[in-house]
């Protein structure tokens, strides 16, 4: 029980999940700036299923490592256990949770892909193709709430209607989920389209009482588990605001409007991460310093470290210093420019 004392989702500022982008430095990162919570990248099932645990004693960490090409497909440590949402891209309900079960013990809580538009992704019945298939999504979902004891999370795209999308929201409370997360854009939409955050604020609204009440029924068998399954609108984290939020107190206004009690941040975070600093961001050349520090510190592999930086960099690619960052190869090397 000691996870859902630490892992509630009500008010909460999020590093929302991020191919890539969301290794150990950018979430521990975004922890020292002030994110209650941070996600993994999302992790395809049959990776994290043929992965072995080892506890790091050089580097103080937990690696979760493919025994097959001895790459670490997962690297955590005890700063973050209680903030540490791991993300699990799958289409089969058994598949994810013994996923999830590989991961259990170091993460404080699991959250199921359900809006990646991506071909890899919908080719597979995987992230946004759960949207369609909701029994199915379900069925996942109820796998993994009974194969692991921290909360599990699901993160949705919206759906063109707002009546259907309350709908599967309301469908996928059922299955003793603790939390939704919800991008306001449907599949077919792309970063620019505006986030419709009309159709948040209506799910906030309607995930109030008859959820409580529909998961009630189903769950009284078990009255210790009832608060960890009560989904109101206070387990609604926002997602899609990054064009509109640029400052810490845009988070608020956003909650404002949208009713919801969490937000998740990506690419605002992605390019400057100090957004989640309550007392105002800082200049970039810190920022990078911050996070080479634990890319270092956990030797980071240096085409992440050096992928993480660019997308900080962007346009300050050009400038000479950017150039000599941009023939770098190694952690030693980036480190020097
Ligand atoms: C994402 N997003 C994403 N979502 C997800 O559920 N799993 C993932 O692995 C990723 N990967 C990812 C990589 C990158 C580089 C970006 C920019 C985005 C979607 C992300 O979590 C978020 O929902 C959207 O970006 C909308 O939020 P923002 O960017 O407006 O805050």
């Amino acid at each position: 029980m000691e996870n859902f004392k630490q892992l509630c989702y009500d008010n909460k500022v999020i590093l929302a999940p991020m191919v890539r982008i969301n290794t150990l430095p950018m979430r521990l990162l975004a922890l020292d700036y002030g994110a209650d919570i941070v996600y993994t990248e999302e992790l395809i099932d049959h990776r994290l299923i043929k992965c072995s645990r080892h506890v790091n004693d050089t580097l103080q960490s937990i690696d979760f490592i493919d025994k097959s090409n001895a790459t670490v497909v997962f690297r955590t440590c005890s700063r973050e256990k209680l903030h540490v949402v791991l993300q699990i891209g799958t289409s089969d309900p058994e598949r994810a949770a013994k996923a999830a079960q590989v991961v259990e013990q170091d993460v404080a809580g699991i959250d199921i892909n359900m809006g990646c538009p991506k071909d890899f992704s919908l080719k597979g019945g995987m992230g946004a193709a759960l949207l369609s298939c909701p029994d199915k999504a379900c069925t996942i979902l109820s796998a993994v709430v009974s194969a692991v004891s921290i909360p599990v999370t699901c993160k949705i795209r919206v759906l063109p209607d707002i009546n259907d999308t309350i709908e599967l929201c309301k469908k996928l409370a059922t299955t003793g989920i603790a939390a939704i997360a919800v991008h306001g854009r449907t599949v077919k939409e792309r970063p620019n389209h505006p986030n419709r955050n009309h159709f948040i604020k209506a799910i906030s609204e309607a995930l109030d009482i008859p959820v409580i009440a529909k998961l009630l029924l189903i769950r009284y068998t078990n009255v210790l588990c009832l608060s960890r399954y009560v989904l109101t609108n206070n387990n609604v984290c926002f997602s899609g605001g990054s064009k509109e939020i640029e400052t810490f107190e845009d988070i608020t206004k956003f909650k404002n409007i949208t009713g919801c009690s969490s937000v998740m941040i990506a690419r605002t975070a992605e390019k400057n991460c100090s957004i989640f600093k309550r007392d105002g961001k800082l200049e970039l050349g810190t920022i990078i310093r911050d996070y080479l520090h634990h890319a270092v510190d956990y030797d980071n592999v240096a085409p992440n470290t050096k992928y993480c930086i660019q997308n900080m960099l962007r346009n300050i690619q050009e400038t000479e210093q950017g150039r000599h960052f941009l023939e770098s190869t190694s952690l030693q090397q980036i480190w020097f420019v």
